[in-house]
């Protein structure tokens, strides 16, 4: 049974930047609001109209360098957002498309923050089953254009960045790759941190009123969030651990969800890791949601944080509530 290692990953952010002395001029907020409780200090904001897909290409397009590969090589697309270019069809295929892949397959994922680990648990499955030799996983999110700047939303809006984050996912016999993911989903939990409009559940579906309701933005119950966050983080990481016969010593480089810095420093003591055991980088782009675990990823390889060898840990936590762990010989 061949094992899915990582081959190569790519990254890519809107040259736009936001600091959070230029989201005062766009919402009631302060530099020092932001970064307290967020760790953020900027973000990227699209400023031309482009959609998920196309900052997913330009990921894709390091990714496939990085991983020595052509485009067609690719046997099957992975696509993690919340913010697709369309609500149907799913931004996979505009991908698939762009790529100029002609027929393969393309799976999207709606699962937000955990988004990539689920779509790396798929990719993981697919490989060592034989199925697909090279899958290409992709988060990407344009938020920027779709949260709330009043009074109402402020708490979220200064949060939020856009971005895309690639992998390839490659088929391997050598004794590495991804060594176990563990999903979970608590469905009671789905209101915390949703958005609700247009949905399904509606008649008629473009209600009157639905302009100044708020649905048609994200809302989130920030304590409830965190509350959730700074357990269950730590408990599906001791999951991914235990079932290897890991302890958290054994960590090279835990790679979080970028939720909030307050929110990975919770983590990390209560695992009681060493700075140089977790990588974070908020503070350059916000929360990019599906995209903040490759982009991390990303950045931690080309800092030479991530060495042939290492025990390599991606964790998230999000909307649903989910939450997941992989585990990665590197
Ligand atoms: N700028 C300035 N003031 C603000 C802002 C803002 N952007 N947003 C809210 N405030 C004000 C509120 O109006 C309130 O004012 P009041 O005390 O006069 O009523 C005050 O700040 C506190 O508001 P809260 O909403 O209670 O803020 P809290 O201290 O709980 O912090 C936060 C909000 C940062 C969201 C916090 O709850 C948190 O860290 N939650 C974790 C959630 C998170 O990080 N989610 C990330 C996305 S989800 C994910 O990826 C898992």
């Amino acid at each position: 049974m061949p094992n899915a290692r990582i081959a190569g990953m790519g990254m890519y952010v809107p040259d736009n930047v936001v600091t959070n002395d230029d989201m005062t001029k766009l919402v009631d907020t302060t530099d020092e609001w932001i970064r307290e409780r967020s760790g953020i200090h900027e973000r990227r904001f699209i400023n031309e109209e482009c959609g998920a897909s196309d900052l997913a290409l330009e990921a894709t397009k390091i990714a496939l360098e990085k991983a020595n590969m052509s485009a067609d090589e690719i046997d099957f697309i992975i696509f993690a957002t919340l913010s697709p270019d369309y609500n149907f069809p799913g931004s996979g295929v505009l991908l698939q498309d762009k790529l100029g892949l002609g027929k393969i397959g393309a799976l999207d994922v709606r699962n937000q923050c955990s988004g990539f680990i689920y779509g790396l648990s798929v990719a993981n499955a697919y490989i060592r089953a034989g199925i697909y030799k090279n899958i290409l996983l992709v988060g990407a999110e344009v938020h920027s254009t779709g949260v709330d700047f009043s009074e109402e939303g402020r708490h979220i809006a200064v949060l939020f960045g856009d971005g895309a984050g690639a992998a390839i996912i490659s088929a391997t016999d050598e004794e590495r790759g991804v060594l176990s993911t563990h999903l979970h989903a608590n469905g009671a939990k789905s209101m915390e941190l949703c958005l609700i409009n247009p949905g399904s559940r509606k008649i008629p579906r473009y209600y009157d009123g639905i302009w100044d309701d708020g649905t048609l933005y994200p809302q989130m119950n920030g304590r409830e969030v965190f509350k959730h966050a700074v357990t269950l983080f730590p408990k599906v990481i001791k999951e991914a651990l235990e079932t290897n016969g890991f302890t958290t010593e054994d960590i090279n480089l835990l790679v979080p969800h970028q939720a909030n810095m307050r929110i990975t420093e919770a983590v990390a003591q209560r695992l009681k890791l060493r700075p140089d055991q977790y990588f974070s980088n908020i503070h350059k782009y916000g929360n990019t949601t599906a995209a903040s675990i490759p982009i991390a990823l990303y950045e931690a390889i080309e800092e030479g944080r991530v060495k042939d060898g290492d025990l390599v840990i991606l964790a998230a936590f999000g909307s649903g509530f989910t939450w997941a762990s992989a585990a990665i010989r590197w």
